[in-house]
């Protein structure tokens, strides 16, 4: 039994997030104390209670201890001193042996989370305008509440099946043959393999909707010749519209106003990879209903899945701006740049991209009202993957399209995944990416995952290998770069064939992880779940930070430090180790609750399997839908595997 309630304050922006009505009970949340002169809430923490969720952000499961910022940022250094990523996702769980207690703060503005920072014992959050919706949950344990939160929200996006493969990606994929070299390479190592991602250099420019068609002189062929090798391409879009006159979607949009415009009814002028876009006003719901029908284009050329990015939004410049901060610069022209000039020179230019004034300068009609951007900021990237959303279920009802995001709110999993946008190739980030899966599930992402390998900065062998092995039950599984950084392509290394064993385990373990992905989104559960979640009367279970439960079955305990060669688990029950070599070469042991030191070597993936449950399994496949389901084998450990509900579709046809 759990206890929702609404309370209401100030005159809130709607942000669409909620989608099953409970009527507000008041204005003032019992338990908090609320001053509407500072704009804050604030309750005690007493020293019992974890703090979790907040989807995707910095540090690690428990939330204390820091400030977390609801303001979604293009920021691709993800640091422990970083208080907002590319997300906003306000809902957090207080937990603690004797209850649960889930809150929203929905509003689309900016929201800052003292989780214990100013005072160790206290939480306060502060608001820009002190208006909101605001959820409560109360709940006997964790499960509860987000069930009840989950059913709130409405049920999360369902990939295709095949999006659960393993994909390929890398920023600097320039044309046709490149990809076809991929493939092949991937075939030819034995790898398997479901997708193949296009960064921005399949477009013309920068420009979306379009296609190069230098570098792919026949995209509608080459789609089709690919789906036939089982790939899946997946091209990007990005928010913003090339200004350049004769483009289409450029001409249209200004034709009928669809773009963001300033306040003297100009469209705003920014910046991003073409230079000079303008920004569709997403929020808009003509707006979406035209750039959404965009996607078909690309649709009806073989393609089943998209990316969306750049869409907190990001900018490298607005014209204004750049104009203002060129008329400043030349006034430093002849100054002995000193201590306090020089500095204040410097971050004229360092604060030239993603400016928050910039946020201020332009408007969105919304609900029949003109909004200043920094007033919804949040809503941006959801609206713009709720415009692709809608336009699938209107051109594509039978079938299910691929679409993550880098920019969300709650609200948006019911039209996409999302992944942690530009990561890089540090230990820590293996880490970290861990760590934001339980808080992205309670926030209703369930279709996400990180770049495999990390996007910035040189990807070791070592790394790729302990990453794959990490995510090997995340949903999404792509390993992506950037541009200029170590090729990490997985047969570009030395040990080919550990890479091949892992990712057929991969594969071999995708009859589970599907099952329990869709179970978990068909009961508005969770999927991947802090040990707390299903261990909530185990004190020491509570703490840890670096095991997760996936699904019915499973306990996760990846090794995330360089040259480890093991690491220390805790069982909270007794549980059967399972060290995977390859998926034919396996280990079993039987392993009694408590602490334990377990080695693991680089070519080895380790999952635990609880008391009383089963593990099915697939033979290897070299892409999804090769597995063949007549030939599952089972693992179990104080089971059979009748005892095991698999769930499966077709993994095409839309799941209502
Ligand atoms: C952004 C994306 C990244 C992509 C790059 C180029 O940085 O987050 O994934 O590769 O843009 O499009």
């Amino acid at each position: 039994m759990t206890t929702v309630k609404h309370f209401q304050f100030g005159t809130p922006i709607e942000t669409g997030a909620v989608i099953r009505n409970v009527p507000a009970a008041g204005s003032r949340i019992p338990g908090w104390v609320q001053d509407e002169a500072q704009g804050t809430l604030c309750r005690d923490l007493s020293e019992d209670e974890i703090v979790y969720g907040l989807g995707e952000s910095v540090r690690g499961m428990n939330k204390r201890g820091w400030i977390y910022e609801s303001n979604n940022s293009d920021d691709p250094n993800h640091t422990e001193d970083k208080h907002s990523l590319y997300a906003s996702q306000n809902f957090f769980l207080i937990f603690s042996r004797q209850h649960s207690y889930g809150m929203f703060v929905d509003t689309p503005g900016k929201v800052s989370f003292d989780i214990g920072y100013s005072k160790m014992d206290q939480m306060k959050i502060s608001l820009d305008d002190f208006a909101a919706n605001v959820y409560t949950i109360e709940g006997e344990n964790p499960t509860e509440v987000i069930r009840s939160f989950h059913d709130l929200i409405g049920k999360s996006y369902i990939p295709p099946k095949w999006a659960f493969g393993y994909g390929q990606s890398r920023w600097s994929y320039m044309n046709e043959q490149e990809v076809l070299e991929v493939v092949r390479s991937y075939r030819d190592a034995g790898i398997p393999i479901d997708s193949v991602y296009l960064d921005i250099d399949y477009m013309d420019h920068y420009k979306d909707f379009t296609i190069n068609n230098e570098a792919f002189p026949d995209f509608d062929r080459f789609t089709r010749q690919m789906k036939e090798q089982g790939i899946h391409l997946v091209p990007i879009i990005d928010a913003g519209v090339k200004i350049e006159k004769g483009y289409d979607v450029y001409e249209e949009g200004v034709e009928k106003q669809y773009f963001c415009q300033k306040e003297n009814g100009e469209n705003l002028v920014a910046a991003v990879w073409p230079g000079r876009v303008h920004f569709p006003d997403f929020l808009d719901e003509k707006t979406r209903e035209w750039f959404g029908g965009k996607y078909q284009w690309l649709i009806s050329q073989g393609v089943d899945g998209f990316w969306n990015d750049m869409n907190e939004p990001a900018i490298f410049y607005t014209e204004d701006h750049l104009k203002e901060v060129f008329r400043k610069i030349d006034l430093y022209r002849d100054q002995n740049l000193d201590i306090r000039s020089f500095f204040a020179f410097k971050e004229l230019v360092d604060k030239i991209d993603n400016n928050p004034e910039d946020y201020r300068r332009f408007y969105h009609h919304y609900h029949g009202q003109l909004v200043r951007h920094d007033k919804v900021h949040n809503l941006y990237g959801y609206y713009m993957t709720m415009a692709a959303g809608e336009a699938f279920r209107r051109y594509s009802p039978d079938k299910r399209i691929l679409m993550f995001s880098r920019a969300s709110y709650i609200g948006m999993h019911r039209y996409g995944g999302v992944w942690t946008g530009d990561n890089k190739s540090w230990w820590s980030h293996l880490l970290l990416s861990f760590q934001q899966m339980p808080g992205l599930n309670m926030c209703g992402f369930l279709y996400s995952g990180s770049d495999i390998g990390g996007f910035g900065a040189d990807c070791t062998e070592d790394l790729m290998l302990r990453w794959l092995e990490m995510a090997i039950m995340t949903p999404l599984y792509r390993n992506h770069s950037a541009e200029g950084t170590r090729r990490q392509e997985l047969y570009r290394f030395e040990h080919i064939d550990w890479f091949r064993n892992l990712v057929n385990l991969r594969y071999a373990l995708i009859p589970y992880i599907y099952s329990e992905f869709m179970k978990a989104v068909l009961s508005g559960g969770m999927y991947m779940m802090p040990l707390s979640f299903v261990y909530p009367e185990d004190e020491r279970a509570d703490r840890v930070e670096d095991q997760l439960i996936v699904g019915e079955s499973i306990m996760l305990a990846p090794v995330y430090l360089q040259n480890a060669v093991g690491r220390s688990v805790y069982l909270p029950e007794d549980m059967k180790l399972i060290r995977f070599r390859s998926c034919e070469d396996y280990e079993e042991e039987i392993l009694t609750a408590g602490d334990h030191y377990i080695p693991v070597a680089l070519n080895e993936t380790i999952l635990f399997l609880r008391k009383g449950h089963v593990l099915p399994m697939a033979q290897p496949a070299q892409d999804v839908e090769q597995i063949d389901y007549s030939k599952l084998f089972y693992l179990t450990y104080e089971a059979e595997p009748e005892d095991y509900e698999l769930y499966n579709d077709d993994g095409i046809s839309p799941v209502s």
